[in-house]
């Protein structure tokens, strides 16, 4: 079988960073199929050759610990450049006739990957359409879509609907890069092939749960683009709400894309809708202090770089249960994990034992950057009387499995390539998690409604964070891994 790649986007950072580097690895480990060529397109003239030598410095930049020159070698003349404008219809109409020559028979599976900026989605997708390159009898045509797939619902659902004028939705791959991390994929092993979990994991046993994806990154050159998106587009209706799916889901019968994302569905048609009064009360927004001196961010930018929401999936298995996402830049460190808080015991009997149903049994599955999970409990202090303190179980990927955690376009790349979308996000996904995020978005947009709350960069958020927290009896796991 053979497989063409076609990015659009060609000379821009994803490519150089992210896209390239995941395809070098795997022809680096033989993973790839022997019979792929990827071709670059955007308007940046290069011959085959330029587009090499520049992809092999940045390779070398980005995939310092395994870059190999002589395995690059091996791997370059798969790469090819078309000069072409993804404006200009004619482009597209060259672009097809250079792709046949390259491939030089039928039925090579093409793979059309959009890393351009989302204002091209549409009139790329169309073009693709009239020039007959989305023909699916000439062989299969899939198309990959990096986020941000709308800005809200309105658009995600023109954009939808653009879409499947010219793919069918089983060829339609849209990225949420988180699923592709081992460790995201990893809550599903964890949930389903262990039995142990199963019977705890629901509201007799669950006090809350948490879900942090914390930047000590700020916004940076970025800060123009981000200033009109803000943390709850960014962060939360793409990484976070797949991450609340994935703990929250129920088992599906087969492990395949769509039974997967069925019950992905059922968990975001659960959340309870957030209305103006909910907003207020169970959302924070916060903004890092400097944000405003950013390049591109005007002065009195509103924009959140930090939010807390609280969710509720209403469903037999989580009713009671809040979900607390929680993301932010500029914050003490990056870790991204979850955080299943488990009820206090119905009755205590050591002085000294937890207070509160946050200070009692715990599950931290850390996504990153310390990948492993965490079992809390509390034991007896040896010599100590029935003094008691928490201590843990803890597993860890880098101790226990040799080799570099891949990146997660290596496994989204060849997901795409051999036709498996489970960890690609479905069209009623996306339209979902925008109904989600939507009523928050448009409550904000109100001031002080809540009020958007300053905080210091290296903190974890707005102080009342806190507070919000202890008044619901409950405290932040905010923990910095030591890696
Ligand atoms: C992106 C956001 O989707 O995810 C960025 O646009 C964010 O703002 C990034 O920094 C975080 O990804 P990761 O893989 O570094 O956690």
């Amino acid at each position: 079988m053979a497989y063409t790649i076609v990015i659009f986007g060609a000379s821009g950072d994803l490519t150089s960073r992210k896209l390239i580097p995941a395809l070098y690895e795997l022809h680096r480990k033989n993973r790839l199929p022997p019979d792929v060529r990827v071709v670059g397109f955007s308007r940046t003239p290069f011959s085959h050759e330029q587009w090499r030598e520049r992809l092999a410095e940045s390779t070398a930049q980005y995939e310092s610990k395994t870059f190999d020159r002589a395995i690059w070698d091996q791997f370059a003349p798969a790469l090819f450049y078309h000069p072409g404008d993804i404006e200009h219809l004619e482009d597209f109409h060259r672009l097809s006739a250079f792709l046949d020559q390259l491939e030089g028979q039928p039925g090579v599976t093409r793979v059309y990957y959009l890393s351009t900026a989302p204002k091209f989605y549409e009139p790329a997708i169309a073009a693709l359409g009239v020039s007959g390159m989305a023909d699916q009898s000439r062989g299969t045509r899939r198309v990959v879509v990096e986020k941000p797939f709308g800005t809200d619902l309105q658009s995600a659902r023109h954009l939808n609907e653009a879409v499947h004028k010219v793919f069918p939705e089983q060829h339609v791959y849209r990225i949420d890069h988180y699923l592709g991390k081992e460790t995201v994929q990893n809550v599903l092993v964890l949930r389903f092939a262990n039995a142990i979990f199963e019977p705890i994991w629901n509201r007799n046993y669950v006090d809350h749960v948490q879900i942090t994806a914390a930047e000590d990154g700020v916004v940076g050159r970025r800060a123009a683009f981000y200033d009109s998106v803000g943390v709850l587009r960014d962060m939360f209706q793409n990484h976070l709400l797949q991450l609340l799916a994935l703990t929250a889901m129920e088992a599906p019968a087969r492990f395949e894309a769509d039974a997967i994302r069925d019950e992905k569905v059922k968990v975001f048609r659960a959340i309870r809708p957030l209305r103006r009064e909910d907003v207020f009360n169970d959302t924070i927004r916060g903004q890092y202090r400097k944000y405003r001196d950013e390049p591109g961010v005007p002065p009195d930018s509103e924009t959140a770089t930090f939010a807390v929401v609280k969710l509720h999936v209403d469903n037999w298995r989580w009713q009671g249960v809040p979900f607390l996402l929680r993301s932010g830049k500029a914050m003490p460190c990056r870790t991204t994990q979850i955080v299943i808080q488990f009820r206090a015991v119905p009755h205590m009997l050591f002085e000294g034992g937890p207070k509160m149903a946050s200070q009692s049994n715990r599950l931290v599955i850390q996504v990153q950057p310390a990948e492993g999970i965490q079992l809390h409990f509390y034991t007896k202090v040896p010599d100590g009387g029935m003094r008691l303190r928490q201590t843990d179980l803890s597993f860890s990927f880098r101790d226990k499995f040799s080799g570099e955690m891949p990146e997660a376009y290596q496994r989204l790349l060849l997901d795409a390539l051999h036709g498996d979308a489970s960890l690609f996000a479905r069209s009623d996904e996306v339209e979902l998690c925008w109904s989600i995020i939507d009523p928050i978005q448009e409550t904000w947009a109100n001031p002080g409604w809540p009020p958007l709350a300053l905080y210091e960069a290296g903190t974890w958020g707005p102080p009342d964070s806190v507070g919000w927290m202890c008044r619901q009896n409950r405290e932040w796991f905010d923990y910095c891994p030591v890696i």
